[in-house]
């Protein structure tokens, strides 16, 4: 049995989406975990997943480990035990691990999906989520839910955090290029830099989430109405607002300025930021010119996506 799951980025709304605000994030189908699951003579269940580095066996790992919790808590939703035949879980992916691509959910998502159909199950996308959350929440301690929700529907998203995640058309498409800086940046770290900002400064962080809250509302409607060429400048003004809310960094910077000069409509850091990601609008035809410019300017992957 196999299933897959998709990686995604954040296109308006880290950070603020964690004290309520909304945020927008798509699917990228451009890089996939695909999960395997097939009978073994072995007893016990034998998980490879090269990627990571994980070759064991499910009762060598902790409970609390990411792969292990996702299988365990998967069989008591069921309510039943874990099967004592034989069992190999293969995982492969092409999603950049830690660097705000939703490597973790995507996992987890495709795992489900795979070892549901394997005992003849099946979960709607809503039980996955749920089930996803409860794992990412073991990987990033507070998260929003967004990267579960967007990953277990496959589907454009306007999330606000405790709210089920509205999937929304795309009215025109519009391609992305996303830069990999290649530099590891944990989300838990620069989601708890943030909180201690805003318990010492609450006014003005919570000035610069209504700005940022504004820019997903106006962001939903441009591209469920065709115009997505108004996102550049929109992601151009979310960027500044990271910015000030210390997130950025030299290398975030370099990339989304590299971008814009090289005829990207607008630009911003994704996720959780001082390292990670960033994305570009762009102009199909100009998709490539911008993605080598960033590859030159040091960032260490690119991917170009196109959303519809
Ligand atoms: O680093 P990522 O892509 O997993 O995104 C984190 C997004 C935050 O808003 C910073 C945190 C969250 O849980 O939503």
């Amino acid at each position: 049995m196999k299933s897959s799951a998709p990686g995604k980025i954040i296109l308006f709304g880290e950070h603020a989406v964690v004290y309520g605000r909304p945020a927008l994030a798509v699917p990228v189908a451009q890089v996939q975990v695909e999960v395997e699951v097939v009978d073994s003579p072995r007893a016990g269940i034998l998980i490879n997943a090269p990627k990571i580095n994980l070759h064991a066996e499910l009762d060598a790992l902790p409970p609390d480990h990411p792969v292990a919790a996702v299988i365990l808590n998967l069989f008591a939703t069921l309510g039943i035990p874990v099967p004592a035949s034989g069992l190999e879980i293969n995982i492969a992916s092409t999603i950049p691990v830690a660097a705000g691509l939703g490597s973790g959910a995507a996992v987890s998502v495709a795992l489900i999906r795979a070892l549901a159909l394997h005992v003849e199950r099946s979960f709607s996308n809503e039980q996955v989520n749920e089930l996803v959350y409860e794992i990412e929440k073991l990987h990033h301690g507070t998260p929003s839910g967004i990267d579960n929700t967007v990953i277990a529907y496959a589907k454009p998203v306007y999330f606000i955090k405790g709210k089920p995640g509205e999937t929304f058309k795309v009215g025109k498409p519009f391609t992305i290029v996303i830069g990999d800086t290649g530099v590891p940046a944990p989300t838990k770290e620069t989601v708890g830099d943030v909180r201690r900002l805003w318990l010492k400064n609450s006014s003005d962080f919570e000035s610069i989430f209504n700005e940022i809250a504004q820019l997903s509302l106006i962001a939903r409607r441009s591209i469920e109405s065709g115009r997505p060429e108004v996102l550049g400048e929109l992601m151009n003004q979310n960027h500044a607002l990271l910015q000030q809310m210390t997130v950025s960094s030299i290398e975030l910077d370099r990339l989304t300025e590299v971008a814009r000069n090289a005829g990207a409509l607008g630009a911003k850091l994704s996720g959780g930021g001082r390292g990670g990601n960033m994305i570009a609008l762009v102009n199909s035809s100009d998709a490539e010119t911008v993605a080598q410019a960033l590859i030159s300017a040091g960032a260490k992957q690119t991917v170009v996506t196109e959303v519809s």
